[in-house]
């Protein structure tokens, strides 16, 4: 199948990329001369594990190419994802201006019948509107399809290849046979293509990452009840997670929940609701709850160092928002380094793929460090912000050579407490007894 995929970013990557695996011809579109002459000359421009070879072979073979001419990229194609951004707008509501002016180019070059697909997460409505955007020029018959993604970072390729389920939102016959096709090499292990109309699909994208937000935030509020009843959230975790209902993914308490798609759709979601009148009381107390968490172990570090962080050292291990990523968006980090900057503190950084992209946000108000240890020569204090392996089982007396103080403040509970008490550390973690 000929297909085309406007917007080189993340999602628009990947789905290009899988596409040409399953031996389509793929082209995608970009207005980024320099990201398409990157592309074209086989250098791939995000950080996602498992692409590269499948992206290399695939644009040897000449079944992806990349091109800035978007009606040169929509020739002959059969279907034409739309994966651009939908930044959140002042208000917390998407902002739609990348695909509908993608949407008017369309209507005005589109010489044949093509699926136009909504990949990016857009709000409830946007199929329709892309659809009378197009319309408004096109002189042959189109379907718009909502069509949702839900990659993980770091686990993109997998998550495409061997998706739980695809969403496919249309009320056209002809468009469903089409996406059918496409989708029938990476549903043939049984995993569904659930049909529905537009807008249930649509939905369907806030309401999984809005759940999903949701279970991190109330096992978030659950650990900061445990320490304060004196109760083990781990524990509490496992007992809990065994029950089918309530299932044992995503429910690890931490310091909040970040990256490029929960904050922004609770927010939308959040927007959507404000739009009909609902109040959705659940999705504000995420939230707000998130927004504290964050920064949940500041107030410890102070208390450790009687109220005062002039002139302390802390290290932090881990930037980005989650393993196996270079991302830092909304990353909780960030914040922390703020309110240790703003408390006087010295901050000193090592993370294993995001520090380029914490040196372009924060530049020379932090230390960066070549590696975990470095972090740690002559610290104050440990902060660890991301659960990267190598952090799991470091190398304990190394540690207490280079800290002043046998200090860790975990946000992301990676030590056993009996192994941390028998090596002697002081250890704050979430949801847990302090170990003194
Ligand atoms: C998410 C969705 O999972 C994906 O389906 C959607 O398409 C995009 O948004 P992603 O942002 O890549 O993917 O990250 P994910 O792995 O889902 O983690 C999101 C955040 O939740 C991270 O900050 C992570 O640290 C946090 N998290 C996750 C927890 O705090 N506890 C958990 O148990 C799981």
């Amino acid at each position: 199948m000929k297909i085309a995929v406007v917007g080189t970013g993340y999602v628009g990557l990947v789905t290009g990329t899988c596409f040409s695996e399953t031996g389509n011809e793929v082209t995608c579109i970009d207005i980024d001369q320099a990201k398409v002459d990157s592309l074209k000359k086989g250098k791939i421009t995000i950080y996602e594990p498992g692409l590269e070879p499948i992206f290399d072979r695939n644009r040897k073979d000449g079944r992806l190419k990349f091109t800035t001419d978007l009606a040169e990229g929509i020739k002959e194609a059969e279907v034409i994802f739309l994966a651009l951004p939908t930044p959140p707008g002042e208000d917390g509501s998407a902002d739609l201006k990348y695909i509908l002016g993608v949407a008017d180019q369309i209507g005005k070059v589109l010489d044949h019948y093509a699926v136009i697909v909504d990949k990016s997460t857009v709000p409830v409505g946007t199929a329709e509107k892309v659809h009378a955007k197009i319309a408004a020029n096109a002189k042959v018959e189109f379907d718009v399809v909502s069509n949702p993604e839900f990659l993980r970072e770091g686990v993109a390729v997998e998550d495409f290849m061997k998706p739980d389920r695809v969403v496919v939102g249309t009320s056209s016959d002809r468009a469903k046979a089409i996406m059918e096709r496409l989708y029938a090499p990476l549903v043939r292990q049984g995993n569904p293509i659930i049909f529905m109309d537009e807008r249930s699909a649509e939905m369907t994208k806030y309401a999984a990452n809005s759940f999903l937000a949701m279970k991190i935030t109330f096992m978030n509020e659950m650990a900061n009840l445990c320490e304060l009843a004196g109760a083990n959230v781990d524990n509490v975790r496992k007992g809990i997670g065994t029950d089918s209902r309530i299932g044992k993914r995503f429910l690890f308490p931490g310091i909040g929940y970040g990256g490029s798609c929960f904050p922004k759709d609770v927010q939308a979601l959040g927007k959507t609701a404000q739009e009909f009148n609902y109040d959705f009381k659940i999705l504000k107390s995420i939230m707000l709850v998130n927004e504290k968490q964050k920064v949940k172990l500041i107030p410890q570090v102070k208390e450790y160092f009687n109220g005062d962080l002039k002139g302390k050292t802390i290290a932090l291990w881990g930037l980005a928002f989650k393993p196996y990523t270079d991302d830092i968006r909304e990353a909780p980090s960030l914040y922390n380094i703020k309110a240790l900057k703003r408390a006087g503190a010295k901050v000193v950084v090592f993370d294993p793929e995001a520090m380029n992209n914490v040196k372009k946000e924060v530049g020379k108000k932090v230390k960066y460090a070549s590696n975990m240890y470095e972090a740690l020569e002559g610290a104050d204090a440990l902060m660890i912000m991301t659960e990267w392996p190598e952090f799991r089982t470091p190398d304990f007396s190394k540690m207490k050579d280079k800290l002043k103080n046998k200090v860790i403040f975990d946000g992301r509970n990676l030590y056993d407490l009996h192994e941390i008490k028998a090596q002697g550390f002081e250890y704050y973690s979430i949801g847990r007894e302090t170990v003194k």
